[in-house]
């Protein structure tokens, strides 16, 4: 069963409460939060206040997507809030020493590429890591279509972390739906995060069994 991590980027933040009871019910694995600073991604989100009033209503686990300029600046703030935290490959922080200090916080940690990087760039780093993350779009917004260039590179990640021996979860973001999460799917990915499909459903714990059950 392939997990699902819904990112709440674009949901009404007062209303929250109400669609993170019916995740809860309908046994969602993760709540994926993108933190955005405006300067690695041309968009601002929200930071650490706001992740800490979801973390007090709701017993899913954070899993909060750094999109922020030098982030081993803020791991021992963020850690504190998230379950699985993770930042860009691209940001401009020492990767190995940013995965060691989140794992010794006590979160799962990963790493992410944008859609521009090539796989083979964080082979070196996968014993470090608890969960990959491949941007199928630009990371910024919510909303954008999906790109298929993503699926080689989860099969690249997927074979090179049995290379190695590891079992390390492989995350997908950005246009993930109906069309789409299958393939993901069939590439390797075993976490799937989606904004817009899940947050516009009119009918959210059926189409969170559905992509479960893919
Ligand atoms: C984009 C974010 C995504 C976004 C996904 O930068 O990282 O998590 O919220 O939204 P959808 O699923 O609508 O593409
Ligand atoms: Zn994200």
């Amino acid at each position: 069963m392939v997990k699902l991590s819904p990112s709440g980027l674009t949901s009404d933040f007062l209303t929250l409460e109400k669609v993170l009871k019916q995740f809860e019910e309908s046994g969602v694995d993760m709540l994926h939060l993108d933190v955005m600073d405006g300067i690695f991604v041309p968009n601002i989100s929200f930071g650490v206040p706001v992740i800490k009033s979801i973390k007090a209503h709701t017993n899913i686990p954070l899993d909060v997507h750094l999109m922020i300029d030098r982030p081993h600046r803020y791991i021992k703030d963020f850690a504190a809030v998230s379950d699985w935290l993770g930042f860009h490959y691209e940001a401009g922080s020492d990767v190995a020493e940013t995965l060691k200090e989140i794992r010794a916080l006590g979160c799962k940690s990963c790493l992410t590429i944008k859609p521009k990087t090539e796989p083979e760039e964080i082979f070196e780093f996968l014993p470090l890591c608890d969960m990959v993350l491949v941007m199928s779009v630009e990371p910024g917004f919510g909303g954008q279509k999906f790109m298929p260039n993503s699926l080689p590179k989860i099969k690249a990640l997927k074979a090179e972390a049995m290379r190695q021996g590891l079992n390390i979860e492989i995350e997908i973001d950005g246009g993930i739906n109906a069309e789409t999460a299958p393939l993901a799917v069939e590439a390797g990915a075993t976490v799937l995060v989606a904004g817009n499909y899940v947050f516009s459903s009119d009918n959210i714990p059926e189409t969170v069994k559905q992509i479960r059950s893919l």
